[in-house]
Protein backbone atom coordinates (compact mmCIF):
# COMPACT_ATOMS: atom_id res chain seq x y z
CA UNK A 1 0.00 0.00 0.00
CA UNK A 2 1.18 3.83 -0.95
CA UNK A 3 0.57 6.15 2.25
CA UNK A 4 -2.27 8.30 1.23
CA UNK A 5 -0.05 11.44 1.79
CA UNK A 6 2.38 10.33 -0.61
CA UNK A 7 -0.27 10.13 -3.12
CA UNK A 8 -1.54 13.06 -2.82
CA UNK A 9 1.79 14.99 -2.73
CA UNK A 10 2.27 12.93 -5.93
CA UNK A 11 -0.97 14.36 -7.37
CA UNK A 12 -0.24 18.07 -6.28
CA UNK A 13 3.30 18.01 -7.87
CA UNK A 14 2.13 16.98 -11.40
CA UNK A 15 0.23 18.56 -13.72
CA UNK A 16 -2.22 16.19 -15.63
CA UNK A 17 -1.78 18.10 -19.06
CA UNK A 18 2.03 17.51 -18.76
CA UNK A 19 1.47 13.88 -17.95
CA UNK A 20 -1.29 13.56 -21.13
CA UNK A 21 1.02 15.89 -23.36
CA UNK A 22 3.62 12.52 -23.25
CA UNK A 23 1.27 10.05 -25.00
CA UNK A 24 -1.39 12.99 -26.84
CA UNK A 25 -0.71 15.45 -28.28
CA UNK A 26 -2.75 18.68 -26.88
CA UNK A 27 -3.78 22.38 -27.72
CA UNK A 28 -5.21 24.83 -25.71
CA UNK A 29 -9.41 25.02 -26.60
CA UNK A 30 -10.56 27.43 -23.76
CA UNK A 31 -10.54 26.75 -20.67
CA UNK A 32 -9.79 23.17 -21.50
CA UNK A 33 -6.96 21.47 -23.53
CA UNK A 34 -7.93 19.25 -26.30
CA UNK A 35 -6.85 15.90 -28.35
CA UNK A 36 -7.89 13.13 -29.84
CA UNK A 37 -8.76 10.27 -27.50
CA UNK A 38 -6.12 7.83 -27.74
CA UNK A 39 -8.47 5.07 -26.11
CA UNK A 40 -11.11 4.82 -29.18
CA UNK A 41 -10.42 5.89 -33.20
CA UNK A 42 -11.19 9.40 -33.97
CA UNK A 43 -10.36 11.63 -36.09
CA UNK A 44 -12.19 14.72 -34.84
CA UNK A 45 -10.72 15.30 -31.18
CA UNK A 46 -13.69 14.97 -28.18
CA UNK A 47 -10.95 13.98 -25.31
CA UNK A 48 -10.52 17.15 -23.09
CA UNK A 49 -8.89 18.03 -19.96
CA UNK A 50 -9.31 20.29 -17.49
CA UNK A 51 -6.05 21.94 -16.27
CA UNK A 52 -8.07 23.55 -13.25
CA UNK A 53 -10.10 20.61 -12.14
CA UNK A 54 -6.59 17.83 -12.93
CA UNK A 55 -9.58 15.65 -14.87
CA UNK A 56 -9.72 14.73 -18.25
CA UNK A 57 -12.94 13.24 -19.89
CA UNK A 58 -13.78 12.00 -23.67
CA UNK A 59 -17.18 13.00 -25.05
CA UNK A 60 -16.44 10.19 -27.76
CA UNK A 61 -16.30 7.25 -25.76
CA UNK A 62 -16.86 8.12 -22.10
CA UNK A 63 -13.77 7.56 -20.53
CA UNK A 64 -12.70 9.91 -18.04
CA UNK A 65 -10.66 10.42 -14.49
CA UNK A 66 -7.79 12.05 -13.41
CA UNK A 67 -3.80 11.76 -14.08
CA UNK A 68 -3.95 8.41 -11.84
CA UNK A 69 -6.80 6.85 -13.96
CA UNK A 70 -5.47 7.93 -17.25
CA UNK A 71 -2.03 6.09 -16.61
CA UNK A 72 -3.89 3.17 -15.35
CA UNK A 73 -5.66 2.88 -18.23
CA UNK A 74 -3.05 3.69 -20.77
CA UNK A 75 -0.85 1.34 -19.54
CA UNK A 76 -2.81 -1.04 -18.20
CA UNK A 77 -1.57 -0.85 -14.65
CA UNK A 78 -3.46 -0.63 -11.47
CA UNK A 79 -3.70 2.01 -9.34
CA UNK A 80 -0.52 1.69 -6.51
CA UNK A 81 1.74 0.94 -10.14
CA UNK A 82 0.22 4.05 -11.70
CA UNK A 83 1.17 6.11 -8.71
CA UNK A 84 4.58 4.85 -8.55
CA UNK A 85 5.17 5.67 -12.27
CA UNK A 86 4.39 9.46 -12.06
CA UNK A 87 6.04 9.68 -8.72
CA UNK A 88 9.51 8.27 -10.89
CA UNK A 89 8.80 10.87 -12.85
CA UNK A 90 8.29 13.66 -10.35
CA UNK A 91 11.51 12.26 -8.33
CA UNK A 92 9.22 11.55 -5.04
CA UNK A 93 10.33 8.00 -3.35
CA UNK A 94 7.61 6.03 -2.54
CA UNK A 95 8.20 3.11 0.54
CA UNK A 96 4.95 0.78 1.30
CA UNK A 97 3.64 1.47 4.56
CA UNK A 98 1.19 -0.72 6.92
CA UNK A 99 -2.77 -0.04 6.17
CA UNK A 100 -5.27 2.37 7.92
CA UNK A 101 -7.80 0.88 9.67
CA UNK A 102 -10.45 1.77 7.55
CA UNK A 103 -8.19 0.38 4.73
CA UNK A 104 -7.65 -2.68 6.59
CA UNK A 105 -11.74 -2.66 6.85
CA UNK A 106 -12.00 -2.31 2.90
CA UNK A 107 -9.40 -5.56 2.45
CA UNK A 108 -10.65 -7.42 4.99
CA UNK A 109 -14.54 -7.10 3.77
CA UNK A 110 -12.98 -7.87 -0.06
CA UNK A 111 -11.45 -10.76 1.39
CA UNK A 112 -14.26 -12.15 2.85
CA UNK A 113 -16.50 -11.44 -0.41
CA UNK A 114 -13.77 -14.03 -1.83
CA UNK A 115 -14.42 -16.58 1.14
CA UNK A 116 -17.97 -16.97 0.86
CA UNK A 117 -17.87 -16.93 -2.65
CA UNK A 118 -15.20 -20.00 -2.30
CA UNK A 119 -17.03 -21.33 -0.17
CA UNK A 120 -20.92 -20.78 -2.28
CA UNK A 121 -18.41 -23.04 -5.07
CA UNK A 122 -17.23 -25.63 -2.94
CA UNK A 123 -20.54 -26.37 -1.63
CA UNK A 124 -22.12 -26.80 -5.47
CA UNK A 125 -19.25 -28.40 -6.60
CA UNK A 126 -19.29 -30.95 -3.67
CA UNK A 127 -23.14 -31.60 -4.02
CA UNK A 128 -22.00 -32.27 -8.02
CA UNK A 129 -19.25 -34.79 -7.04
CA UNK A 130 -21.08 -36.87 -4.97
CA UNK A 131 -24.42 -35.51 -3.56
CA UNK A 132 -27.59 -37.33 -3.24
CA UNK A 133 -29.01 -34.40 -4.70
CA UNK A 134 -26.68 -33.72 -7.53
CA UNK A 135 -27.72 -36.97 -9.80
CA UNK A 136 -29.83 -35.58 -12.65
CA UNK A 137 -26.91 -32.64 -12.90
CA UNK A 138 -24.22 -35.50 -12.97
CA UNK A 139 -26.50 -37.33 -15.39
CA UNK A 140 -26.85 -34.02 -17.68
CA UNK A 141 -22.96 -33.71 -18.18
CA UNK A 142 -22.76 -37.48 -18.69
CA UNK A 143 -25.51 -36.30 -21.44
CA UNK A 144 -23.38 -33.53 -22.79
CA UNK A 145 -20.01 -35.35 -22.99
CA UNK A 146 -18.69 -33.34 -20.03
CA UNK A 147 -16.83 -34.93 -18.31
CA UNK A 148 -14.78 -34.59 -14.90
CA UNK A 149 -11.71 -32.63 -16.01
CA UNK A 150 -13.86 -30.40 -17.43
CA UNK A 151 -15.94 -30.00 -14.80
CA UNK A 152 -13.28 -29.65 -12.29
CA UNK A 153 -11.10 -27.12 -14.51
CA UNK A 154 -14.53 -24.45 -14.63
CA UNK A 155 -14.76 -25.80 -11.18
CA UNK A 156 -18.74 -26.72 -11.64
CA UNK A 157 -21.46 -27.14 -9.40
CA UNK A 158 -25.01 -27.88 -8.79
CA UNK A 159 -27.15 -26.02 -6.86
CA UNK A 160 -30.02 -28.37 -4.92
CA UNK A 161 -33.64 -27.84 -5.13
CA UNK A 162 -33.64 -26.72 -1.43
CA UNK A 163 -34.62 -23.19 0.14
CA UNK A 164 -31.88 -22.21 2.44
CA UNK A 165 -29.10 -24.72 1.47
CA UNK A 166 -26.39 -22.44 0.90
CA UNK A 167 -27.73 -19.80 3.81
CA UNK A 168 -27.02 -23.07 5.92
CA UNK A 169 -23.52 -23.38 5.13
CA UNK A 170 -22.33 -20.35 5.28
CA UNK A 171 -23.98 -19.52 8.34
CA UNK A 172 -21.92 -23.08 9.41
CA UNK A 173 -18.90 -21.61 8.29
CA UNK A 174 -19.56 -18.34 10.45
CA UNK A 175 -20.25 -16.24 7.99
CA UNK A 176 -22.07 -12.47 7.94
CA UNK A 177 -24.77 -13.14 5.79
CA UNK A 178 -25.47 -9.60 5.00
CA UNK A 179 -21.99 -9.90 3.63
CA UNK A 180 -23.37 -12.89 1.08
CA UNK A 181 -26.54 -10.68 0.42
CA UNK A 182 -24.26 -8.12 -1.29
CA UNK A 183 -22.73 -10.60 -3.42
CA UNK A 184 -26.29 -11.53 -4.14
CA UNK A 185 -25.84 -15.73 -3.59
CA UNK A 186 -28.84 -15.13 -1.01
CA UNK A 187 -32.07 -13.09 -0.26
CA UNK A 188 -33.62 -12.53 2.33
CA UNK A 189 -37.55 -11.63 2.66
CA UNK A 190 -40.53 -11.62 5.69
CA UNK A 191 -39.66 -15.54 6.29
CA UNK A 192 -36.03 -15.87 6.18
CA UNK A 193 -32.69 -16.08 4.52
CA UNK A 194 -32.87 -18.08 1.26
CA UNK A 195 -30.64 -19.07 -1.78
CA UNK A 196 -30.97 -17.58 -5.08
CA UNK A 197 -29.72 -20.72 -6.96
CA UNK A 198 -32.21 -23.63 -6.69
CA UNK A 199 -32.15 -26.65 -9.12
CA UNK A 200 -29.32 -25.33 -11.44
CA UNK A 201 -26.33 -26.65 -12.42
CA UNK A 202 -23.90 -23.64 -11.35
CA UNK A 203 -20.51 -22.25 -13.71
CA UNK A 204 -18.50 -20.19 -11.53
CA UNK A 205 -17.31 -16.58 -12.94
CA UNK A 206 -13.94 -16.11 -12.59
CA UNK A 207 -11.63 -12.78 -12.89
CA UNK A 208 -8.34 -12.89 -14.51
CA UNK A 209 -6.71 -14.14 -11.90
CA UNK A 210 -8.85 -16.86 -11.33
CA UNK A 211 -10.64 -15.47 -8.25
CA UNK A 212 -14.63 -16.35 -8.31
CA UNK A 213 -16.67 -13.16 -8.40
CA UNK A 214 -20.32 -14.87 -9.59
CA UNK A 215 -22.02 -17.80 -10.38
CA UNK A 216 -24.23 -18.43 -13.31
CA UNK A 217 -26.96 -21.03 -13.17
CA UNK A 218 -28.46 -22.94 -15.99
CA UNK A 219 -31.58 -24.92 -15.36
CA UNK A 220 -30.98 -28.87 -16.15
CA UNK A 221 -34.54 -29.19 -18.72
CA UNK A 222 -36.02 -26.96 -21.07
CA UNK A 223 -37.69 -24.67 -17.85
CA UNK A 224 -37.38 -20.60 -18.04
CA UNK A 225 -35.40 -18.83 -17.88
CA UNK A 226 -32.48 -21.07 -19.16
CA UNK A 227 -30.34 -19.12 -17.12
CA UNK A 228 -30.21 -17.03 -13.93
CA UNK A 229 -27.05 -15.05 -13.28
CA UNK A 230 -25.57 -13.17 -9.76
CA UNK A 231 -26.69 -9.72 -9.65
CA UNK A 232 -24.06 -6.57 -10.18
CA UNK A 233 -22.41 -6.35 -6.98
CA UNK A 234 -19.03 -4.90 -5.38
CA UNK A 235 -17.41 -7.26 -7.06
CA UNK A 236 -18.96 -8.16 -10.02
CA UNK A 237 -19.51 -5.91 -13.19
CA UNK A 238 -21.07 -7.75 -15.91
CA UNK A 239 -20.01 -4.84 -18.21
CA UNK A 240 -16.50 -5.74 -18.00
CA UNK A 241 -15.70 -9.35 -17.30
CA UNK A 242 -15.26 -11.81 -20.05
CA UNK A 243 -16.26 -15.45 -18.62
CA UNK A 244 -12.98 -17.70 -19.13
CA UNK A 245 -10.66 -15.04 -19.89
CA UNK A 246 -8.37 -16.83 -16.52
CA UNK A 247 -8.51 -19.88 -18.23
CA UNK A 248 -7.84 -18.66 -21.84
CA UNK A 249 -4.70 -16.04 -20.58
CA UNK A 250 -1.98 -18.80 -20.94
CA UNK A 251 -2.93 -19.91 -24.49
CA UNK A 252 -3.58 -16.14 -25.23
CA UNK A 253 0.06 -14.87 -24.71
CA UNK A 254 1.00 -17.76 -27.14
CA UNK A 255 -1.24 -16.81 -29.98
CA UNK A 256 -2.00 -13.22 -29.22
CA UNK A 257 -5.56 -13.62 -30.24
CA UNK A 258 -8.80 -13.95 -28.14
CA UNK A 259 -12.04 -15.37 -29.64
CA UNK A 260 -15.61 -14.51 -28.78
CA UNK A 261 -18.33 -16.29 -27.88
CA UNK A 262 -21.78 -15.90 -26.57
CA UNK A 263 -22.55 -18.88 -24.29
CA UNK A 264 -20.72 -20.66 -21.07
CA UNK A 265 -21.88 -23.80 -23.39
CA UNK A 266 -20.12 -22.37 -26.04
CA UNK A 267 -17.08 -21.74 -24.20
CA UNK A 268 -16.90 -25.07 -22.26
CA UNK A 269 -17.22 -26.94 -26.32
CA UNK A 270 -14.08 -25.27 -27.08
CA UNK A 271 -11.98 -25.02 -24.44
CA UNK A 272 -12.72 -28.97 -24.79
CA UNK A 273 -11.85 -29.88 -28.01
CA UNK A 274 -8.42 -28.12 -27.27
CA UNK A 275 -9.37 -24.53 -28.18
CA UNK A 276 -8.34 -22.71 -25.06
CA UNK A 277 -7.64 -18.92 -26.28
CA UNK A 278 -11.85 -18.70 -25.50
CA UNK A 279 -13.83 -16.05 -23.29
CA UNK A 280 -17.85 -15.76 -23.57
CA UNK A 281 -19.80 -12.68 -22.31
CA UNK A 282 -22.18 -13.32 -19.48
CA UNK A 283 -25.31 -12.17 -20.78
CA UNK A 284 -24.99 -9.29 -22.05
CA UNK A 285 -23.64 -7.58 -25.29
CA UNK A 286 -20.25 -6.75 -25.76
CA UNK A 287 -19.12 -3.51 -23.72
CA UNK A 288 -16.20 -0.85 -24.95
CA UNK A 289 -14.97 -2.32 -21.48
CA UNK A 290 -14.93 -5.70 -22.96
CA UNK A 291 -13.09 -4.18 -26.35
CA UNK A 292 -10.51 -2.83 -23.90
CA UNK A 293 -9.87 -5.83 -21.57
CA UNK A 294 -9.57 -7.76 -24.59
CA UNK A 295 -7.14 -5.51 -26.23
CA UNK A 296 -4.93 -5.11 -23.35
CA UNK A 297 -4.05 -8.88 -23.67
CA UNK A 298 -4.17 -9.70 -27.66
CA UNK A 299 -3.55 -7.81 -30.56
CA UNK A 300 -6.43 -9.97 -32.55
CA UNK A 301 -9.88 -10.66 -31.92
CA UNK A 302 -12.43 -13.49 -33.16
CA UNK A 303 -16.08 -12.77 -32.95
CA UNK A 304 -17.76 -16.27 -33.07
CA UNK A 305 -21.84 -15.36 -32.32
CA UNK A 306 -24.86 -17.31 -33.46
CA UNK A 307 -25.39 -17.03 -37.40
CA UNK A 308 -29.34 -15.80 -36.42
CA UNK A 309 -30.37 -12.54 -36.68
CA UNK A 310 -29.53 -11.39 -33.09
CA UNK A 311 -26.17 -12.97 -33.73
CA UNK A 312 -25.27 -10.79 -36.62
CA UNK A 313 -26.41 -7.58 -34.82
CA UNK A 314 -23.95 -8.53 -32.69
CA UNK A 315 -21.16 -8.97 -34.37
CA UNK A 316 -21.96 -5.24 -36.16
CA UNK A 317 -22.14 -3.97 -33.00
CA UNK A 318 -18.70 -5.49 -31.75
CA UNK A 319 -16.92 -4.62 -35.02
CA UNK A 320 -17.84 -0.82 -33.94
CA UNK A 321 -16.32 -1.19 -31.02
CA UNK A 322 -13.28 -3.05 -32.37
CA UNK A 323 -12.79 -0.30 -34.86
CA UNK A 324 -12.68 2.43 -32.26
CA UNK A 325 -10.44 0.61 -30.33
CA UNK A 326 -8.29 0.00 -33.37
CA UNK A 327 -8.48 -3.74 -32.25
CA UNK A 328 -8.53 -6.01 -35.87
CA UNK A 329 -11.37 -7.83 -35.22
CA UNK A 330 -12.52 -10.72 -37.89
CA UNK A 331 -15.67 -12.99 -37.83
CA UNK A 332 -16.03 -16.52 -37.69
CA UNK A 333 -18.95 -18.11 -39.46
CA UNK A 334 -20.44 -21.47 -38.63
CA UNK A 335 -22.70 -23.22 -41.21
CA UNK A 336 -26.43 -21.70 -40.48
CA UNK A 337 -27.83 -23.05 -37.64
CA UNK A 338 -25.29 -24.31 -35.27
CA UNK A 339 -23.48 -22.91 -32.17
CA UNK A 340 -20.00 -24.12 -31.29
CA UNK A 341 -21.39 -26.54 -29.10
CA UNK A 342 -23.27 -28.47 -32.09
CA UNK A 343 -20.23 -27.77 -34.33
CA UNK A 344 -18.36 -29.56 -32.21
CA UNK A 345 -20.40 -32.80 -31.68
CA UNK A 346 -20.46 -32.86 -35.52
CA UNK A 347 -16.74 -32.08 -36.45
CA UNK A 348 -13.53 -32.09 -35.47
CA UNK A 349 -10.96 -29.61 -33.63
CA UNK A 350 -9.41 -29.63 -36.85
CA UNK A 351 -12.22 -28.46 -38.69
CA UNK A 352 -13.23 -25.53 -36.24
CA UNK A 353 -9.37 -24.33 -36.94
CA UNK A 354 -9.66 -24.46 -40.47
CA UNK A 355 -12.83 -22.29 -40.14
CA UNK A 356 -11.68 -19.95 -38.01
CA UNK A 357 -8.33 -19.56 -40.06
CA UNK A 358 -10.86 -18.37 -43.09
CA UNK A 359 -12.36 -15.88 -40.65
CA UNK A 360 -12.92 -12.76 -42.35
CA UNK A 361 -11.85 -9.09 -41.59
CA UNK A 362 -15.15 -7.87 -39.79
CA UNK A 363 -15.44 -5.28 -42.02
CA UNK A 364 -15.86 -7.18 -45.03
CA UNK A 365 -18.23 -9.35 -43.08
CA UNK A 366 -20.54 -6.26 -42.22
CA UNK A 367 -20.08 -5.05 -46.02
CA UNK A 368 -21.14 -8.65 -47.21
CA UNK A 369 -23.91 -9.31 -45.10
CA UNK A 370 -25.62 -5.81 -45.51
CA UNK A 371 -25.13 -6.86 -49.27
CA UNK A 372 -27.18 -10.17 -49.03
CA UNK A 373 -29.71 -8.66 -46.86
CA UNK A 374 -30.28 -5.63 -49.65
CA UNK A 375 -28.98 -6.60 -52.80
CA UNK A 376 -28.02 -3.44 -54.41
CA UNK A 377 -30.12 -3.24 -57.48
CA UNK A 378 -31.34 -0.13 -57.40
CA UNK A 379 -30.40 3.57 -56.96
CA UNK A 380 -32.28 3.64 -53.62
CA UNK A 381 -31.13 -0.17 -52.18
CA UNK A 382 -27.50 1.47 -53.10
CA UNK A 383 -28.01 4.58 -51.44
CA UNK A 384 -29.20 3.07 -48.22
CA UNK A 385 -26.84 0.42 -48.18
CA UNK A 386 -23.64 3.24 -48.55
CA UNK A 387 -25.52 5.20 -45.77
CA UNK A 388 -25.48 2.23 -43.18
CA UNK A 389 -21.72 1.94 -44.25
CA UNK A 390 -20.31 5.29 -43.80
CA UNK A 391 -20.19 5.93 -40.41
CA UNK A 392 -18.95 2.56 -39.57
CA UNK A 393 -16.26 3.17 -42.46
CA UNK A 394 -15.26 6.43 -40.85
CA UNK A 395 -14.38 4.26 -38.01
CA UNK A 396 -11.50 2.47 -39.98
CA UNK A 397 -8.33 4.34 -38.36
CA UNK A 398 -5.94 3.07 -40.73
CA UNK A 399 -5.29 4.62 -44.02
CA UNK A 400 -4.32 1.86 -45.62
CA UNK A 401 -7.08 -0.10 -44.76
CA UNK A 402 -9.74 2.59 -45.59
CA UNK A 403 -8.24 2.82 -48.74
CA UNK A 404 -8.66 -0.59 -49.69
CA UNK A 405 -12.21 -0.96 -47.87
CA UNK A 406 -13.34 1.76 -50.22
CA UNK A 407 -12.01 0.32 -53.11
CA UNK A 408 -13.68 -2.89 -52.53
CA UNK A 409 -16.99 -1.01 -51.62
CA UNK A 410 -17.82 0.69 -54.48
CA UNK A 411 -17.04 -2.38 -56.44
CA UNK A 412 -19.24 -4.37 -54.69
CA UNK A 413 -22.07 -1.61 -55.16
CA UNK A 414 -20.80 -0.46 -58.57
CA UNK A 415 -20.29 2.94 -57.87
CA UNK A 416 -17.07 5.10 -58.24
CA UNK A 417 -15.04 5.79 -55.30
CA UNK A 418 -16.05 9.88 -56.54
CA UNK A 419 -19.61 8.86 -55.79
CA UNK A 420 -18.80 7.29 -52.45
CA UNK A 421 -16.59 10.23 -51.47
CA UNK A 422 -19.10 12.52 -52.19
CA UNK A 423 -21.94 10.86 -50.66
CA UNK A 424 -19.71 10.32 -47.16
CA UNK A 425 -18.95 14.17 -47.71
CA UNK A 426 -22.38 14.98 -48.07
CA UNK A 427 -22.32 18.58 -47.61
CA UNK A 428 -22.16 18.25 -43.49
CA UNK A 429 -19.70 16.06 -42.68
CA UNK A 430 -18.10 17.71 -40.02
CA UNK A 431 -21.26 18.01 -37.79
CA UNK A 432 -21.88 14.55 -38.40
CA UNK A 433 -18.66 12.84 -38.08
CA UNK A 434 -18.85 13.96 -34.24
CA UNK A 435 -22.38 12.50 -33.22
CA UNK A 436 -20.63 9.20 -35.69
CA UNK A 437 -17.42 9.25 -33.49
CA UNK A 438 -19.73 8.43 -30.19
CA UNK A 439 -20.11 5.27 -27.83
CA UNK A 440 -24.02 4.47 -28.25
CA UNK A 441 -23.49 2.23 -25.63
CA UNK A 442 -23.82 5.39 -23.44
CA UNK A 443 -26.68 6.39 -21.45
CA UNK A 444 -28.76 9.52 -23.04
CA UNK A 445 -27.37 12.35 -20.79
CA UNK A 446 -30.07 13.92 -18.58
CA UNK A 447 -29.28 17.60 -18.63
CA UNK A 448 -31.31 18.47 -15.92
CA UNK A 449 -29.80 15.91 -13.59
CA UNK A 450 -25.96 16.50 -14.63
CA UNK A 451 -26.82 20.37 -14.06
CA UNK A 452 -28.15 19.48 -10.23
CA UNK A 453 -24.87 17.50 -9.88
CA UNK A 454 -22.85 20.26 -10.98
CA UNK A 455 -24.69 22.56 -8.48
CA UNK A 456 -24.47 20.33 -5.94
CA UNK A 457 -20.08 19.68 -6.85
CA UNK A 458 -19.81 23.42 -7.15
CA UNK A 459 -22.12 25.87 -4.81
CA UNK A 460 -21.95 25.18 -1.12
CA UNK A 461 -24.98 26.81 -0.93
CA UNK A 462 -26.81 24.89 -3.21
CA UNK A 463 -25.08 21.73 -1.85
CA UNK A 464 -27.22 22.56 1.71
CA UNK A 465 -30.41 23.11 -0.26
CA UNK A 466 -30.13 19.84 -1.93
CA UNK A 467 -29.52 17.88 1.23
CA UNK A 468 -32.59 19.69 2.94
CA UNK A 469 -34.71 18.45 -0.23
CA UNK A 470 -33.10 15.12 -0.13
CA UNK A 471 -30.85 13.89 -2.84
CA UNK A 472 -34.12 10.98 -3.16
CA UNK A 473 -36.41 13.94 -4.08
CA UNK A 474 -33.83 14.98 -6.65
CA UNK A 475 -32.20 12.73 -7.71
CA UNK A 476 -33.09 9.62 -10.15
CA UNK A 477 -31.29 6.57 -10.00
CA UNK A 478 -29.22 6.92 -12.56
CA UNK A 479 -27.58 10.18 -11.00
CA UNK A 480 -28.14 9.12 -7.18
CA UNK A 481 -25.24 7.08 -6.68
CA UNK A 482 -23.12 9.87 -7.79
CA UNK A 483 -25.11 12.44 -5.70
CA UNK A 484 -24.20 10.39 -3.06
CA UNK A 485 -20.52 9.43 -3.58
CA UNK A 486 -19.87 12.99 -4.14
CA UNK A 487 -21.61 14.11 -0.95
CA UNK A 488 -20.02 12.02 1.18
CA UNK A 489 -16.90 13.27 -0.20
CA UNK A 490 -17.45 16.79 0.44
CA UNK A 491 -19.23 16.49 3.85
CA UNK A 492 -16.20 14.63 5.18
CA UNK A 493 -12.89 16.41 3.64
CA UNK A 494 -12.75 19.91 5.56
CA UNK A 495 -10.22 21.36 3.47
CA UNK A 496 -10.51 22.69 0.02
CA UNK A 497 -11.88 20.14 -1.96
CA UNK A 498 -9.60 18.33 -4.85
CA UNK A 499 -11.66 17.14 -7.33
CA UNK A 500 -9.81 14.95 -8.90
CA UNK A 501 -8.84 12.73 -5.62
CA UNK A 502 -12.66 12.47 -5.60
CA UNK A 503 -12.70 11.19 -9.51
CA UNK A 504 -10.69 8.00 -7.60
CA UNK A 505 -13.48 7.49 -5.37
CA UNK A 506 -15.75 6.87 -8.06
CA UNK A 507 -15.61 3.46 -9.25
CA UNK A 508 -18.10 2.41 -11.85
CA UNK A 509 -16.97 3.48 -14.99
CA UNK A 510 -20.43 4.81 -16.08
CA UNK A 511 -20.47 7.02 -13.45
CA UNK A 512 -16.25 7.96 -13.43
CA UNK A 513 -17.75 9.09 -17.22
CA UNK A 514 -20.73 11.65 -16.03
CA UNK A 515 -18.28 12.74 -12.81
CA UNK A 516 -15.55 13.55 -15.39
CA UNK A 517 -17.91 14.91 -18.00
CA UNK A 518 -19.73 17.20 -15.79
CA UNK A 519 -16.08 18.54 -14.62
CA UNK A 520 -14.96 19.05 -18.16
CA UNK A 521 -17.93 20.95 -19.11
CA UNK A 522 -17.53 24.56 -19.66
CA UNK A 523 -21.30 25.34 -19.11
CA UNK A 524 -20.26 24.57 -15.60
CA UNK A 525 -17.05 26.58 -15.48
CA UNK A 526 -19.03 29.87 -15.43
CA UNK A 527 -20.20 31.32 -11.98
CA UNK A 528 -24.13 30.79 -12.28
CA UNK A 529 -26.88 32.30 -10.30
CA UNK A 530 -27.23 29.09 -8.34
CA UNK A 531 -30.78 29.54 -7.16
CA UNK A 532 -32.19 30.40 -10.40
CA UNK A 533 -30.92 27.15 -11.79
CA UNK A 534 -31.98 25.04 -9.04
CA UNK A 535 -35.77 26.34 -8.97
CA UNK A 536 -35.84 25.79 -12.87
CA UNK A 537 -34.05 22.38 -12.64
CA UNK A 538 -36.37 21.31 -9.84
CA UNK A 539 -39.53 22.52 -11.72
CA UNK A 540 -38.42 20.72 -14.77
CA UNK A 541 -37.81 17.31 -12.88
CA UNK A 542 -40.92 17.53 -10.74
CA UNK A 543 -42.73 17.93 -14.39
CA UNK A 544 -40.86 15.05 -15.75
CA UNK A 545 -42.47 12.63 -12.85
CA UNK A 546 -45.81 14.00 -12.97
CA UNK A 547 -45.50 12.90 -16.44
CA UNK A 548 -44.31 9.17 -15.07
CA UNK A 549 -47.52 9.68 -12.97
CA UNK A 550 -49.86 10.10 -15.74
CA UNK A 551 -47.97 7.07 -17.74
CA UNK A 552 -48.49 4.68 -14.85
CA UNK A 553 -52.06 5.99 -14.22
CA UNK A 554 -53.22 4.87 -17.92
CA UNK A 555 -51.25 1.84 -17.36
CA UNK A 556 -53.48 1.17 -13.69
CA UNK A 557 -56.45 1.67 -16.01
CA UNK A 558 -56.35 -1.20 -17.99
CA UNK A 559 -54.81 -3.62 -15.63
CA UNK A 560 -56.75 -6.06 -13.30
CA UNK A 561 -56.69 -4.94 -9.75
CA UNK A 562 -56.17 -7.89 -7.85
CA UNK A 563 -52.86 -8.45 -10.19
CA UNK A 564 -49.39 -8.57 -8.70
CA UNK A 565 -48.32 -5.84 -11.34
CA UNK A 566 -51.28 -3.60 -10.38
CA UNK A 567 -49.91 -3.51 -6.59
CA UNK A 568 -46.78 -2.68 -7.59
CA UNK A 569 -47.51 0.20 -9.98
CA UNK A 570 -49.95 1.69 -7.21
CA UNK A 571 -46.77 1.64 -4.41
CA UNK A 572 -44.89 3.59 -7.52
CA UNK A 573 -47.75 6.23 -8.08
CA UNK A 574 -48.03 6.75 -4.21
CA UNK A 575 -43.97 7.19 -3.84
CA UNK A 576 -43.84 9.70 -6.56
CA UNK A 577 -46.45 11.97 -5.28
CA UNK A 578 -44.56 11.93 -1.83
CA UNK A 579 -41.97 13.05 -3.86
CA UNK A 580 -43.06 15.87 -5.57
CA UNK A 581 -45.08 17.02 -2.92
CA UNK A 582 -41.52 17.30 -0.74
CA UNK A 583 -39.94 19.51 -3.97
P1 LIG B 1 -27.62 -19.78 -24.92
O1 LIG B 1 -29.09 -19.96 -24.78
O2 LIG B 1 -27.02 -19.97 -26.26
O3 LIG B 1 -26.91 -20.67 -23.80
O4 LIG B 1 -27.31 -18.33 -24.40
P2 LIG B 1 -25.67 -21.67 -23.82
O5 LIG B 1 -24.79 -21.27 -22.67
O6 LIG B 1 -25.06 -21.78 -25.14
O7 LIG B 1 -26.32 -23.03 -23.35
P3 LIG B 1 -26.84 -24.28 -24.16
O8 LIG B 1 -25.74 -24.78 -25.03
O9 LIG B 1 -28.05 -23.88 -24.91
O10 LIG B 1 -27.16 -25.22 -23.06
C1 LIG B 1 -26.05 -17.75 -24.53
C2 LIG B 1 -25.68 -17.00 -23.27
O11 LIG B 1 -26.64 -16.01 -23.00
C3 LIG B 1 -26.80 -15.85 -21.59
C4 LIG B 1 -25.81 -16.82 -20.95
O12 LIG B 1 -24.60 -16.12 -20.73
C5 LIG B 1 -25.66 -17.87 -22.02
O13 LIG B 1 -24.48 -18.61 -21.89
N1 LIG B 1 -28.17 -16.15 -21.16
C6 LIG B 1 -28.98 -16.95 -21.90
C7 LIG B 1 -28.64 -15.64 -19.98
O14 LIG B 1 -27.92 -14.89 -19.29
N2 LIG B 1 -29.91 -15.92 -19.56
C8 LIG B 1 -30.73 -16.74 -20.26
O15 LIG B 1 -31.87 -16.98 -19.82
C9 LIG B 1 -30.26 -17.24 -21.47
MN1 LIG C 1 -25.69 -21.45 -27.12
Amino acid sequence: MIPEEKVREVAERISIVEVISDYVPLRRAGANFLGLCPFHGEKTPSFNVSPAREIFHCFGCGTGGNAFSFIMKIEGISFPEAVKLLARKTGIEIEDRQLTPTEKKAQDEHSQFLRINDLTTSYYRSILQHGQEGEAARQYLTDRAVGEDITEAYRLGFAPDRRDGLVKHLKNNGIDLNLALKLGVLRKSESGWYDLFRNRLIFPIKDARGHVIAFAGRVLDTSLPKYINSPESPLYHKSSVLFGLDMALPSVRTGNAIIIVEGYFDHLALYRAGVQNVVATCGTALTGTHAGLIKRHAERVYTLFDSDIAGRKATVKSMELFLEQRIPAYVISLPSGDDPDSFLKEHTAEEFISLKDKARPAFEYFVRSLLAESPPDSVDSKVRTIDEIVPRFRKIADSVERDLYEKEICRLLGITTHAFRKRMGGGKLSSQEVPADKDKTEQPADNVQETLLALLLYYPEARVKIVQTGLDNIFNDDYLELARTALDYLSDSSDTHDFSQLAEIVEKPELKSLFSKIMVSDQYLADIEWRAVFDQCTRSHEKKQLSSIKEIAARLAVLDQGSEEYALLLKQADALRTRKSKL
